[in-house]
């Protein structure tokens, strides 16, 4: 039995669109901030009496449709043949739209294969929660995190990468609580299939991590800023122009994306950004948290939500 804790994370640059839809080989590499106050709890207990697999979230029996062939995956590093049971506990409130398949993937890997008897190393853990889900192999990791695109399952993998020496928050301003109109992952498929502006984002975003790793050595948060919001609007700009046409803003997308553009206007170092749902993220410095929440808070009152840097996965209880 392992219990293990892993943190979600929101990418600066973005991942969107896959190579490899088995192995998940992304055609770009991404970089991520992890979040300290949205995570995931797995336990996992390999047991010889079970005739299959189990798993519960949130203390509700769910089917294993997405848990078994991940588990397939870990039984086949380890050599064993066992069902398991899963439980989950999520504090990401996925409700209201933040992705939780980062740090459930993350902590299923972490989780599944020490109760296995693995003892992974983190690129490791990271190659094997891709296998889940794309987002996940940053999870493994506190602060910010790199997935290097690679060219096969050894060669792409997520590690962390040096701090900036910026004291980096976000606010997460929660503009719709529906679960979301699209899955990520047939929407990622139909834009590399459909959508005449994916070969510009994939040349364009993996330039865009070099500038970024270049902008956090010098810890340069106006670039790290602008390359934030660059990144998230390409890939928006690419899922709108596929076949069907489609898009995850509405109009209080951009409302809170304006107010991010009027607290610049004045001063205050603020980026948004967007992944698979209509919330904006803003990122910003600690020392701007107050003035961030100020300006967002007459359009989005309870709707907003602050946090740091959060640490890499951690074994709770083995
Ligand atoms: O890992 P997935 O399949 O949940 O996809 C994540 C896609 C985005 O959140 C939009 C971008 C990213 O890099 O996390």
């Amino acid at each position: 039995m392992t219990l293990a804790r892993a943190h979600t994370n929101i990418a600066l640059i973005k991942y969107w669109g896959k190579k490899d839809a088995r192995l998940i080989l992304p055609y770009t590499s991404s970089i991520s901030l992890t979040l300290a106050d949205f995570y995931t709890d797995t336990r996992v207990t390999f047991d010889p009496t079970l005739g299959e697999d189990r798993f519960t979230l949130d203390g509700t029996i769910l089917p294993t449709t997405k848990v078994t062939p991940f588990l397939d995956l870990v039984r086949d590093l380890a050599g064993r043949h066992q069902f398991a049971s899963v439980s989950s506990v999520n504090h990401v409130p996925t409700a209201a739209g933040l992705a939780s398949s980062a740090s459930a993937y993350a902590a299923l890997a972490l989780a599944a294969s020490r109760a296995a008897g693995l003892r992974l190393a983190p690129r490791e853990l990271s190659r094997l929660a891709r296998r889940g889900s794309g987002s996940a192999s940053r999870s493994l990791f506190g602060g910010l995190a790199i997935w290097h695109r690679g060219f096969d399952d050894a060669t792409s993998f997520a590690e962390a990468l040096p701090a900036p020496k910026l004291d980096l928050a976000m606010v997460v301003v929660l503009v719709s609580a529906k679960a979301k109109a699209k899955a990520s992952r047939s929407l990622m498929a139909n834009t590399v299939a459909t959508s005449p502006y994916y070969p510009a984002w994939v040349e364009h975003n993996q330039q865009a991590c070099e500038r970024m790793l270049q902008a956090l050595a010098a810890s340069d948060f106006e670039r790290i800023g602008e390359l934030t919001e660059q990144s998230a609007m390409q890939m928006h700009a690419a899922i709108m122009a596929g076949d069907p046409a489609f898009t995850y803003f509405q109009p209080e997308t951009l409302a809170a994306w304006q107010t991010v553009q009027q607290l610049r206007a004045a001063g205050v170092a603020a980026y948004a950004t967007m992944d698979a749902g209509p919330n904006v993220k803003v990122l910003t410095l600690a020392a701007h948290v107050p003035a961030v929440v100020a300006a967002l808070t007459p359009q989005f009152a309870g709707r907003l939500l602050t946090t740091r840097p959060g640490p890499a996965a951690t074994v709770l209880e083995d």
